[in-house]
Parts: C-alpha cells; structure tokens; sequence
C-alpha cells in the first residue's frame, strides 16, 4: 500500500494530488495544507492545516499518517529542511535537502555552480553585500544589468534594467538599500530573448525531462503590471514552444543535466525532486535565469495534465534513484493554463469575498488554489484562487477551452485573456526570429 503525504495546498499541488489519484494502485493520500482546499480534501484521505514549514511537525505529522513517502509542493518547506528531517525519519522525500535546495533558496550559488563546473548559460555577474565596487561593475554591464537580492522574496528581490531600474543611480540606491539591511546582492548582465520553463524529474542521476512551458508573470494584458507568481502558461503538442527550435530544447535539457552532474558532485549525495530550468531563449543561445527546486505553479498543471505515466512510479523511482527504469510519456497535446486572481491582486487583493465556480463545465480541468471555506461558501483568500486547464490538439483550441471556463467562474476576479491566443504567440514568435536575424 503507497501512503503518501503530499506537502502545500495550492493549485500545484491539487494538480500532483491528481496526477497521484490517476495511479491505479492502492493508495492512500494526506494533505499538510495550509488552507482548505477542497480539490486536495476531496482527493485524500486526509486533509490537515499546520505548518508545513517546520520540519519537527511535518515528521510528527508524516508519522501519525503512516506516510512512506512524501512530495514537497512549495519552495519555503524545501529552504527549512523539511526534506532533510524526512528522511532522517525514514521517510522517502520527492523534494531536495536544504543544500541542494540552495540552487532555488541563493542566486549566488547557483550562478557559482554553474561557473566552477564549466556549465554553459550563465551571465557575466558579481556577488556583493557593501557598495564597494558597485559602481565599477555597473558601469561595465552598461544598459543591460540586473540587481538580484541574494534569497527567497517570491520574485520580489530582482530589479532588471529598463523594467524596474531606469539608470544607474535607480540601481545604486536600490543596492544600497540591500546593503543597509544586511543584504547580499547579485549584480548581473541582462538577457534579452524569450523566457521558458523546463522541468526535470530527477533521481540523483538520472533526469526525465518534461514538456518545455511558458509561463507569463506580469499581472496584466500585454505583459504589463506588476509581477506575479505566474497568470498563466502554455505548452504545445510537440513539447517544444513555437518560438524555440530543437538546439534550444537540448541546450536547456544538458543544462539541467550538467547542474544534476555538479550539484552531485559538490554534495557527494544527488538532487531528488523536480529540478526547474527558468531559460531565455536569446540570440545567442539558451541562457539560465535561475532555478527552482519543485515544480512550477502553473507549470504542473501544464505537464501533469499531460502526463501518462503512473506518477506514483514517478515519485517512487525520484526517491529510489531508479528513474532510468521507468518509461516517462506525455501526450501529444497542446495546453493552456489561466489562472484567475482577486481584485487588486498582486499588490491589494480582495479577500473573503464568495465565488462561484459552478459555470465551470469540466470539473477535472480545474485546481483550486488560495482559496477557503468560510460558513460552507467557497470564498477567495488573497492571492491566486483557481486555475483552469484546456488541453486540445493545438495551443489556439486550448486557449478557446481554457477561456471559455475561466471566465464561467463568477466573483470579484480577473484573469489574463491574452495567454495562448494567437496574437500574442505570433509576437513571442517574431521577438525571437527578429533576434535571431540580427546575428
Ligand atoms: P528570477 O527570480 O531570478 O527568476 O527573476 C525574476 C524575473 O526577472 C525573471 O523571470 C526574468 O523575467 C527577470 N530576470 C532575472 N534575471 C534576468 C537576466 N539575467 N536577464 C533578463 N531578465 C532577467
Ligand atoms: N511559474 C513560476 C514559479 O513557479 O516560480
């Protein structure tokens, strides 16, 4: 029998519950949440809200379940070293140990990695906690810099040139704000292309790579607004995007490859759990953005509502280091993802307020995220509420599918229309091929 502790109550995690229920073999799922998730409650066996984040109480609650094996969601368990006390309790753990989870918790270890082991795609950049020097590297980067805050801020601590920072002196009081709260700070050269997620199931050794997705991280239309955890993503029949080619996909593929190789190597133990490549495809080749140490949320409602093979095999083989031995398939089909988000939201959401999902005509294509019951009604609780999927035969079908269910979905919300239509894919498209003339 699996009994299998799933950690995080988000729509990422409602999408791994899921993929975990499709497994025909005898199961039983727990939840550690932290708010009630109704997708998640319906799935398991057991839905408990606690503190995931603190390591002693995630064994203790992993014990009392009986769990053999557990799927950390989130990145924050991961930063505590909830894996770490998992597995020290001899429980197996599809998520990396805290060192390994520096790749997603340090933009300087991670760009470290990457430079001591030779592995291509990574900046010019420079590590600094004082002013020294600040100035000097600036002015080498020119217009194209991008200052990073050294740790995990939801995506909140990166300030690129021309985005956020509109001249040097933006830039250098925006460093010396770091420096005065103790702050490290990466400072590095600026990509220009487009972005896209790859993710890499991985055992230690071996990797299974998935569909390549792209994620859109501004909250509005046209890519406008402030950033968010992700609004929506899409992903195409052929596991490629259509602004990439197939050099750019085996790039992004032996960089993950290489990462695993190195991070294996420095830490004489392998990566387990989802490893995830945030790429630019530019001009000159793939680059990395950064690493993440779990799945992307809306990445894994992409990947996993695709995905054929038994997850639970999956997770088992993670754990084991026998990932070679499993056949990892996704269908050939096209995705779309929107996810739609209160009133207000990033920056002032609207929280409490009832919604209504009972438009909806496929239930199996929704996952519910921040999202509670208060006196039996489905009410939002502040940040990204409920995401749908539309899976067809090509991103524009499944851009009508995903559409048309999103906006079935009653309440004070809003989603982003834009993702996956044609007009704004044909303008990833000739981003990228304006780029690629140019060299
Ligand atoms: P990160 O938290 O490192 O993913 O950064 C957040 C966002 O900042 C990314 O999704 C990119 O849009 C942007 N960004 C980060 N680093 C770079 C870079 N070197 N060049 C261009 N854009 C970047
Ligand atoms: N989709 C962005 C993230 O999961 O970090």
């Amino acid at each position: 029998m699996n009994k299998i502790l799933v950690i995080g109550s988000g729509a990422r995690e409602h999408a791994i519950v899921r993929a975990l229920d499709r497994s025909p073999q005898e199961k039983e799922i727990f939840c550690l949440a932290s708010n009630m998730n109704p997708g998640i409650a319906e799935l398991c066996d057991e839905l408990a809200v606690g503190n995931f984040n603190d390591p002693a109480f995630v064994v203790s609650y992993a014990k009392e379940t009986g769990a053999t094996l557990a799927i950390i969601g989130p990145e924050n368990p991961l930063a505590n070293g909830v894996a770490d006390a998992l597995w020290e309790a001899g429980i197996k753990v599809v998520g990396p140990k805290k060192d390994l989870a520096q790749l997603e918790t340090s933009k300087a270890f991670t760009r470290d990695l990457l430079k001591s082991y030779n592995i291509p795609g990574g900046p010019k950049y420079q590590t600094f906690n004082v002013m020294n020097g600040v100035a000097d590297f600036l002015n080498e980067l020119g217009e194209n810099y991008v200052v990073k805050y050294d740790g995990l801020m939801g995506g909140k601590g990166v300030k690129v040139a021309g985005d956020h920072l509109h001249s040097h002196e933006e830039a250098i009081a925006y460093c010396q704000e770091l420096v005065d709260s103790d702050g490290e700070f990466v400072i590095e050269e600026k990509f220009v292309g487009e972005e896209f997620s790859l993710m890499s199931f991985c055992d230690g050794d071996n990797l299974k790579h998935m569909p390549a997705v792209q994620d859109h991280k501004r909250a509005y239309e046209g890519d406008t607004g402030p950033n968010t955890g992700g609004m929506g993503t899409y992903s195409d029949a052929n596991h490629s995007l259509p602004f990439l080619n197939d050099n750019d996909i085996a790039e992004a593929h032996a960089i993950n490859i290489a990462t695993a190789k190195a991070l294996k190597d420095k830490f004489g133990e392998g990566y387990k759990g989802v490893l995830y490549g945030g790429f630019m495809a530019t001009a000159n080749g793939v680059k990395l953005i950064e690493y993440n140490a779990r799945f992307g949320d809306p990445e894994a409602m992409n990947v996993l509502s695709l995905l054929e093979s038994d997850f639970i095999d999956i997770c088992n083989a993670i754990a084991d280091g026998t990932l070679d031995q499993i056949d990892v398939q996704f269908a050939n089909k096209a995705t779309v993802c929107k996810y739609t988000v209160p009133e207000g939201y990033p920056d002032s959401p609207v929280k409490g307020e009832h919604i209504d999902v009972s438009g909806t005509s496929n239930p199996d294509g929704l996952f519910y995220a921040s999202v509670d019951i208060q006196n039996g009604q489905l009410v939002e609780a502040g940040s990204r509420t409920v995401a749908v999927i539309g899976l067809a035969d090509s991103i524009s079908e499944a851009e009508a599918i995903a559409e048309k269910e999103v906006s079935s979905i009653t309440g004070p919300l809003f989603h982003r229309k834009d993702i996956g239509t044609d007009a704004v894919i044909q303008k990833r498209v000739d981003h990228m091929g304006a780029l690629r003339s140019k060299c």
